[in-house]
């Protein structure tokens, strides 16, 4: 068996007094689409969070890349880092700069590439999202799923061996929503990247999913391949894969 890229033990987080996740187990595998699945609230963003040490675990262990990170320091976690691309729930990008611009970023934070070639490496990225001719453009002046794009083609502009995306296709109509699972696939068997999503959509789910890590009450009820979810006899489950929704 593969050894996990990202693997969580016995988590614990909190948000001041109040226990948001308890003890949470999982592992990330290479090359897989991994979708994590729960009622809003559940604490999917949470879990990302203190995957990204944006949130300081209770307590517990994430590993990335075989390395514990959760006492690492600043500079060593930067480089890990830099081989993880994240798209935030509420895309972030920045609005008073163009969809080039905003894709520079990580470019000119991380390398020292010329600029020449940093502007090379920003079309082919707005090229694979399929925002070519979108580049000059503010993101007020994008649709909904155009942003999704390109805060998608910001995520990927170092080439990261992981991407984290928290609800990419949230609001979406149906097809812009299957586009950027063409994508998000694309970006698995082409660039083999490690993909790690929170969604809700369950046609996407279908679509996309090699794993998926189900919380509920704070805890991971399941975890497992997506035949074994749609199988699961797990009750809050079942129903989802039966009518798409938590009830
Ligand atoms: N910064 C914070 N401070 C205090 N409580 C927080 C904070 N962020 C989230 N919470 C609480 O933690 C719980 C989990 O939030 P989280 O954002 O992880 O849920 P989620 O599963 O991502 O939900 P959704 O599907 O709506 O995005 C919620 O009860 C939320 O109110
Ligand atoms: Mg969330």
């Amino acid at each position: 068996m593969k050894e996990p890229i990202i693997s969580v033990r016995n988590l614990v987080s909190k948000y001041g007094e109040e226990t948001i996740l308890e003890d949470i187990s999982v592992d990330i595998f290479p090359q897989e689409i991994t979708v994590i699945l729960g009622g809003s609230g559940c604490g999917k963003t949470t879990l990302i969070k203190n995957i990204l040490k944006l949130c300081e675990p209770h307590s517990g262990s994430v590993k990335i890349f075989g390395k514990e990170v959760t006492n690492m320091d600043e500079a060593e976690f930067n480089r890990i880092l830099e081989k993880i691309g994240m798209v935030f729930q509420n895309g972030a990008l920045l609005n008073s700069i163009n969809i080039f611009e905003n894709i520079s970023i990580p470019l000119e934070q991380h390398t020292d590439l010329p600029e020449e070639l940093m502007g090379k490496i920003i079309r082919v990225k707005l090229n694979l999202v399929n925002l070519g001719k979108a580049e000059y453009l503010l993101p007020a002046e994008l649709s909904g799923g155009m942003k999704k794009r390109a805060a998608l083609a910001r995520a990927i502009a170092l080439d990261p061996v992981i991407l984290i995306c928290d609800e990419p296709s949230a609001g979406l109509d149906p097809l812009t929503s299957a586009a950027l699972d063409d994508l998000i696939l694309k970006l698995k068997t082409l660039l083999k990247m490690t993909i790690l999503i929170v969604s809700h959509e369950l046609a996407s789910i279908h679509r996309i999913a090699d794993k998926i890590i189900f919380i509920d009450k704070r805890k991971v009820l399941f975890s497992g391949t997506l035949k074994e979810a749609k199988s699961s006899t797990v009750p809050e489950l079942a129903t989802f894969f039966r009518v798409g929704k938590f009830e």
